[in-house]
């Protein structure tokens, strides 16, 4: 497959145009940002552990009936992927509160939260992201009303499978972020499942293990990356 011209070019990953009809090239780069892209750095490898951790997820999910965008690997940080419409929502699902979530509403840090709660946010940097609820999304004519059926469905399925995994290799799934597109009719994950996109903490120390180990300093981020990506896939 040939990669021709860029397409978008986000925080920390480029799409690219391919030869393939229906088929696009996303590379991960070693960018890492936080807070809104305030604070940003490139960090050596870090590209490759969320490429590997994305893509043995997306490979973990479509066994298990879940439709993704993923199609396959091209290089240790690339992969071919199914063009889909994207939709403007980060659809967040959390299992215990932290976050944004403690910051806006009395939740104590730390504490679960059986059923997990869905939180669906408006994909639009120049406002913020702000917190959508299902009348704006309809408002805003983002989905239809069974599409957003669809992704709420998808995320909390995708949620017990990914809690599933996780918990067997003594990690906690606090809460992770998702982005959906369209493709034949039928809603799709894509973007990624990375570091990046959740809040894993070990099950025994409670210590994080994913991008908030950047946001708040609190250790050396690639040996992190490195050790829970080593945990995830084996
Ligand atoms: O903590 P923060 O204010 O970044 O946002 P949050 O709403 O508590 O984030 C919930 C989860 O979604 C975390 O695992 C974030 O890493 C992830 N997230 C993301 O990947 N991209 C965003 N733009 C926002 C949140």
């Amino acid at each position: 497959m040939k990669q021709l011209d860029l397409l978008y070019q986000g925080k920390a990953k480029s799409v690219y145009r391919s030869d393939e009809q229906g088929t696009l090239i996303m590379r991960f780069r070693d960018d890492i940002t936080a807070f809104d892209g305030e604070k940003k750095d490139v960090l050596g490898g870090k590209g490759g552990y969320n490429t590997e951790v994305s893509a043995f997820f997306f490979r973990y999910l479509e066994e298990r009936g879940i439709k993704t965008h993923f199609l396959g690997m091209i290089d240790p940080i690339t992969m071919a992927v199914r063009d889909l419409t994207m939709i403007p929502l980060e659809v967040i699902v959390r299992n215990v509160a932290a976050g944004s979530i403690v910051r806006r509403y009395p939740f104590t840090e730390g504490a679960p939260l059986d059923p997990p709660v869905i939180v669906i946010d408006y994909k639009d940097d120049s406002r913020h992201d702000p917190m959508l609820n299902d009348d704006l999304i309809l408002a805003l004519r983002l989905t239809t009303r069974e599409e957003l059926d669809q992704i709420k469905a998808n995320a909390l399925a995708i949620n017990e499978l990914l809690k599933d995994h996780l918990d067997a290799r003594g990690i906690i799934l606090v809460d992770f972020k998702m982005e959906f597109g369209r493709r034949d009719g039928t809603i799709h994950l894509g973007d990624e499942i990375s570091m990046d996109s959740m809040r894993l903490w070990d099950k025994e120390t409670r210590q994080s293990m994913d991008k908030d180990v950047y946001r708040f300093n609190k250790g050396d981020v690639m040996t992190e990356y490195a050790k829970v990506a080593k945990r995830i896939i084996s």
